[in-house]
């Protein structure tokens, strides 16, 4: 299925979503869209970049602004890796390895989630330029450890591992829409979903061109194959990581360890201890616990505590261009984004995702040219005002 998208109609990560909205099944963009139980946190993760405001030097001639960074020691065109999204087959065909043609293609990194409907051979040829596995222990350590050699012959560089997920937040849109049901691939369950599929008839006929609902080709259990949809969320919540997991995980790959979903400036100590190299401050965006604090107001407090020791990342909230420079400025040394792209592979597979690295990557551009500063390296607190009382939120 190939879809044009109209850039002028295309200004923003908004009108990605409004388009997503229209095309997918509900089912499959609140799937994306949602978060957990009150999306408390989903919210407060945008709003906290509304807080911030720039302080811009004026009457600075910026002729060419240099987005370029290494994240890992690994050159990117911008300070932008798109995040783990589980199930973006179910989004669009093949959706994994278009969304990492697509940041490839951009120059930009691109995380697999371990819940991808694609081999990861197939996505990490898709890109030309670093991706990196996202490992849940889904399976068992074996069911792992194989996954962690496949994605070490098929050249990923860095594996995440996600510690925010000792059970699934509560999505209460996703219970609503009763994913669970639709995901058994028993017939009777599936009943219900019918007229709304017949409503989405472009992405019916794709879904089903690309094989319907699939198993995890990369979630391979011993003596079992490939799980299946159906059994992913209890197994998901037999498979929580602990720090002695993560100590097990250090010793079977000799890459780069990246931890995800550090809340605290404790839990980055830890994540410094266990051998990590770098974190990203992120509360899943927003899908897990809900009620914990935006990843911008306790990205502060992590620096604080081990800045100096690890690369520190960000990721929720990041829609637009400005969201991304307020994040560098107060210390990320680059930033993951999930809907903003998945929004864009809703609404028209591989060319939506690059629209939407476009749409950040101009607005990036666009933002330090009006603050005056040349480059993303340069970005500091100087460029911003925080709110007074987001100093005093941490306590290591
Ligand atoms: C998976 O990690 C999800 O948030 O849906």
């Amino acid at each position: 299925m190939s879809q044009s998208i109209q850039p002028p109609r295309v200004l923003n990560i908004e009108d990605l979503r409004r388009i997503a909205k229209r095309r997918l099944p509900r089912v499959v963009f609140d799937y994306i869209d949602g978060g957990a139980e009150a999306e408390l946190t989903l919210r407060a993760n945008c709003r906290a970049f509304e807080a911030v405001t720039f302080r811009p030097r004026c009457a600075v001639a910026t002729p060419a602004c240099d987005l370029r960074t290494t994240v890992l020691g690994t050159p990117l065109s911008m300070p932008l890796i798109l995040a783990p999204v589980g199930s973006s087959r179910l989004i669009y065909p093949r959706g994994e390895e278009a969304a990492a043609r697509a940041a490839g293609a951009a120059g930009i990194g691109y995380t697999l989630s371990t819940l991808s409907g694609c081999c990861l051979e197939d996505v990490a040829a898709a890109s030309k330029a670093p991706v990196w596995y996202q490992l849940y222990l889904l399976g068992g350590r074996d069911c792992a450890l194989s996954a962690i050699e496949r994605a070490r012959v098929a050249g990923f560089l860095a594996l995440v591992v996600t510690i925010d997920t000792p059970v699934a937040g509560m999505r209460e849109r996703d219970l609503r829409n009763r994913v669970k049901e639709l995901l058994s691939r028993k017939l009777g369950m599936m009943l219900p979903f019918v007229s709304q599929f017949l409503t989405k008839p472009r992405w019916l006929a794709a879904f089903l061109a690309d094989g319907g609902l699939m198993k995890f080709p990369n979630i391979v259990v011993p003596g079992e194959g490939p799980m299946l949809y159906a059994d992913v969320t209890t197994a998901l919540e037999q498979s929580m990581v602990s720090w002695q997991d993560l100590r097990w995980i250090r010793e079977a790959w000799s890459g780069p360890i990246v931890i995800k979903g550090v809340h605290t400036g404790d839990d980055g100590r830890r994540a410094v201890d266990a051998g990590a190299d770098a974190l990203v401050v992120s509360n899943h965006g927003g899908r897990q616990l809900d009620g914990v604090a935006p990843t911008l107001r306790v990205l502060p407090e992590v620096l604080a505590a081990v800045g100096d020791r690890i690369e520190v990342l960000l990721d929720g909230g990041i829609r637009r261009g400005s969201d991304i420079a307020k994040a560098l400025c107060l210390g990320a040394r680059a930033v993951l984004a999930g809907r903003a792209y998945a929004y864009g592979l809703g609404a028209a597979g591989g060319a939506g995702v690059a629209r939407a690295i476009e749409v950040l990557r101009t607005d990036l551009i666009r933002t330090l040219k009006l603050l005056g500063c040349a480059s993303t390296a340069k970005l500091d607190e100087s460029y911003i005002d925080i709110p007074a009382d987001w100093r005093s939120i941490g306590r290591g």
